[in-house]
């Protein structure tokens, strides 16, 4: 059986302070989750163990982290590695966020290193995929996520890729207040589970997590939530607002 999860990535807002309000409103409503329907909040890195203290107890919501180094430890000046995610209390780590890419010119083969880092380390990675709008024009999206896919993560073994969940995440939809229609969302989805049978089999793709992202919503998430091949979602702007947040939580263990 496969997981279905919600993640927040807070991108890069809140103080400490308003980090600490948020996790506690949603740490009094959450308590439906379980294993097999997980919360995962993916913080600032100054917010990790502050966070990790108030998620102490709640098993099935976990910390996550938004970036990784590619290296290992030394003179990477400004870098944070898997090692050190681990120790403050990180359990899931995005990789390959388009904003990663696109801001910060992190390209496949860097993040096939930072997914190797955090494995390596025992993080679970979220790997983050999706299109620009000019390849969804052009109607191209699936070669190119196919691509951002057997880049990143098809020199992992079946084994490794087990402690690996996708996000499709669309540029065009991020930030934006345009979805993904659930048609989009679903054929996508299908489509990627289908590259992961290509090179792992059938029981791999039957099992991995394939997350959506780009505004999802409470009015949306729901309906994205119920396509077969949705597993949850990565939330960005609605993870900001307790109330938001926890309606698309209870969307998921819904679905
Ligand atoms: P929004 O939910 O704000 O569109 O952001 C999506 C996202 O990038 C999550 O990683």
């Amino acid at each position: 059986m496969r997981k279905k999860i919600v993640a927040a990535n807070w991108k890069m807002n809140l103080t400490l302070a308003d980090g600490a309000f948020l996790v506690n409103e949603i740490l009094t409503a959450a308590t439906a989750v379980t294993t097999l329907k997980q919360v995962v909040i993916a913080t600032p890195f100054v917010h990790l163990t502050q966070t990790a203290a108030q998620l102490e107890g709640f098993g099935n919501i976990h910390l996550g982290a938004q970036n990784c180094s590619s290296e290992k430890s030394g003179a990477y000046t400004g870098e944070v590695s898997a090692a050190m995610l681990i120790d403050a209390g990180v359990q899931y780590v995005i990789v390959g966020h388009s904003e990663r890419r696109g801001y910060f010119n992190e390209d496949s083969a860097m993040l096939a290193k930072k997914v190797n880092q955090c494995l390596e380390t025992g993080l679970q990675v979220i790997f983050c995929c999706g299109e620009p709008l000019e390849i969804r024009d052009a109607e191209t999206q699936n070669a190119f996520v196919a691509k951002q896919i057997a880049e990143g993560l098809f020199h992992l073994t079946a084994e490794q890729l087990q402690n690996v969940t996708i996000a499709y995440e669309p540029i065009w939809a991020i930030g934006t207040g345009r979805t993904a229609t659930t048609e989009q969302a679903q054929s996508i989805h299908a489509y990627i589970r289908n590259v992961i049978a290509g090179q792992y089999g059938n029981d791999a793709a039957a099992n991995i997590a394939i997350l959506y992202g780009g505004s999802c919503n409470p009015t949306n998430a729901a309906e994205l939530f119920a396509c077969p091949d949705v597993d949850g979602g990565l939330i960005g702007g609605a993870s900001l607002k307790a109330d938001q947040f926890l309606s698309i939580i209870a969307a998921m263990i819904n679905s």
